[in-house]
């Protein structure tokens, strides 16, 4: 989508449609002169008003506040007015509008109006937005950047919609390559050969039952001057289809979704778009982990024990647990390259979303000193995203549900504690020699990353991109540090 900006009053701004966001107690003869203050009273209602003065096409959204969540669901409303009405080109107006309200009204506009039509037929295909212009002066790098993180959350609401035969490792791998050339990233993929050799057993386990080899993706922003002195390395699980395994899921409200399980992955792949095409000056080094996991003739079975890249050994004692074995390798290939932080990203356990729903994900750090300043940072880019997050502890006893009989650790924890244990498996690969290697981050997204008939504001049905705009947000300040 084209979008720009513009000073000029806003009758005489050329669009197909104008939206207007009017707050309570607007007097809109003084904001937007010429328009009648008997259509401010329509602003109460759910949806916008439409009207003609002068000619122009008018959409009148009414806003209780001006925070930034409030403006992204209404800027939202204007996106599916413009989609019925079928203009090409549209402005939006909120008087005295500073950066950051533009900025939400941009990401309200283009992630609420997000379409997937990859897969669509025929030609009643509905039109989409070409312009969008943003009224105001000084807004110009703040729109910008807004348009740039939600084009990127929509590339990755892309890849979760897309059809798992058309997004197998390899051609996943293809997919991170061409946006790695569009906005300048280093790219590199190791292929099954050299996960081999890199003893990724994690990987391979889960790969086992699998007709499509797996891929290792590594993507890395370096900027010539970085404010950091070693990079934050970001984690994203990429299972392209979630079966089970062995240990087979029901279809209805299960396996049905899980072309979405690696929306982790997405959510890296698409921060690592928007963090260079915004060149922050900040070292950052993707690592994603790719495969299906299938109950195929030589899949891992329950009960089989495997080395990790670590060397740890692991007792898989549930199949559909391996979004973890998988993780496990990539945080051990984190260590080499020594980051101050590393962040992973997952659609990792149902108990998140029993525990959180689908509009709060879960996050949980590894504890030492900075802990709390870590779960803070995190907690407030989720609020100023609308990408909300809550914590979960990880004291030390919920480890103790991870004890194997048989081999280091098993892979999963029991019924309770679901999404805590499976970080505390996780945190195992993050430790040398019992010491944390780097401070750790992560995000359990399973219940936020897919939407199945239901929407949020600004998330129509499908992957949400959830976790693009908060990634983004926490790299963002850390370059303001
Ligand atoms: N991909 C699932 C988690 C998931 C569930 C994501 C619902 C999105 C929505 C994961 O691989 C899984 O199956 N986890 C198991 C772990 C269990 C066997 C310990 C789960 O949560 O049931
Ligand atoms: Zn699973
Ligand atoms: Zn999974």
């Amino acid at each position: 989508m084209n979008v720009a900006t513009t000073n000029a009053p806003f009758k005489e701004i050329d669009a197909d449609l104008l939206v207007l966001f009017a707050r309570p107690e607007t007097s809109l003869a003084d904001t937007f002169p010429g328009i009648e203050q008997a259509e401010a009273d329509a602003t109460e209602s759910d949806t916008p008003v439409l009207f003609y003065a002068d000619g122009q096409r008018l959409a009148l959204v009414g806003i209780k506040d001006d925070e930034a969540e409030t403006l992204r669901a209404a800027a939202a409303k204007g996106a599916s007015t413009a989609q019925k009405l079928k203009a090409a080109s549209v402005a939006l107006a909120l008087p005295d509008a500073g950066p950051e309200q533009t900025a939400a009204l941009v990401e309200g506009f283009i992630l609420g109006g997000y379409q997937f039509l990859d897969y669509k037929t025929g030609d009643n295909q509905p039109t989409s937005v070409e312009t969008l212009t943003l009224h105001g002066s000084g807004i110009d790098e703040a729109v910008e950047a807004a348009r740039i993180r939600a084009e990127s959350a929509c590339f990755a609401r892309d890849l979760v919609n897309t059809s798992p035969h058309d997004k197998t490792p390899v051609l996943l791998a293809e997919r991170a390559k061409k946006m790695a050339t569009e906005v300048g990233l280093e790219c590199e993929v190791w292929n099954k050969a050299r996960v081999e050799k890199e003893r990724m057993g994690g990987l391979l386990a889960v790969n086992r039952g699998s007709q499509d080899p797996p891929a290792f993706i590594i993507l890395e922003h370096k900027p010539e001057h970085p404010v950091n002195e070693r990079p934050i390395v970001l984690v994203g699980k990429a299972v392209v289809f979630d079966t089970g395994g062995l240990s087979l899921k029901p279809t209805k409200n299960s396996m049905d979704k899980m072309k979405a399980d690696m929306g982790g992955g997405a959510a890296v792949l698409g921060a690592m778009r928007a963090v260079a095409a915004l060149d922050l000056p900040l070292h950052v080094v993707a690592l994603v982990p790719a495969t299906d996991n299938r109950p195929g003739e030589k899949a891992y079975v329950p009960g089989d024990v495997v080395t990790m890249r670590s060397g740890l050994t692991v007792e898989v004692l549930n199949t559909d647990a391996e979004g973890r074995m998988i993780l496990a390798d990539a945080l051990d290939v984190a260590k080499e390259h020594s980051p101050e932080l590393t962040v992973s990203v997952a659609t990792l356990t149902g108990a998140a979303v029993v525990a959180l729903g689908t509009r709060v994900a879960a996050v949980l750090t590894s504890e030492d000193d900075d802990s709390l300043s870590r779960l803070d940072a995190f907690t407030a880019a989720g609020d100023r995203t609308g990408e909300w997050i809550a914590p979960l502890p990880m004291r030390a006893h919920y480890a103790e549900q991870l004890k194997s009989d048989t081999a280091d650790i098993k892979n999963v924890g029991g019924r309770e504690a679901g999404t805590i244990t499976a970080a505390k498996f996780l945190e195992h690969f993050t430790r040398d020699d019992g010491e944390a290697a780097y401070p750790w981050v992560h995000l359990d997204i399973a219940g936020t990353a897919f939407l199945q008939g239901t929407t949020q504001p600004y998330r129509p049905s499908g992957g949400t991109g959830f976790g693009v705009r908060l990634l983004m947000d926490v790299l963002e300040h850390r370059v303001m540090e």
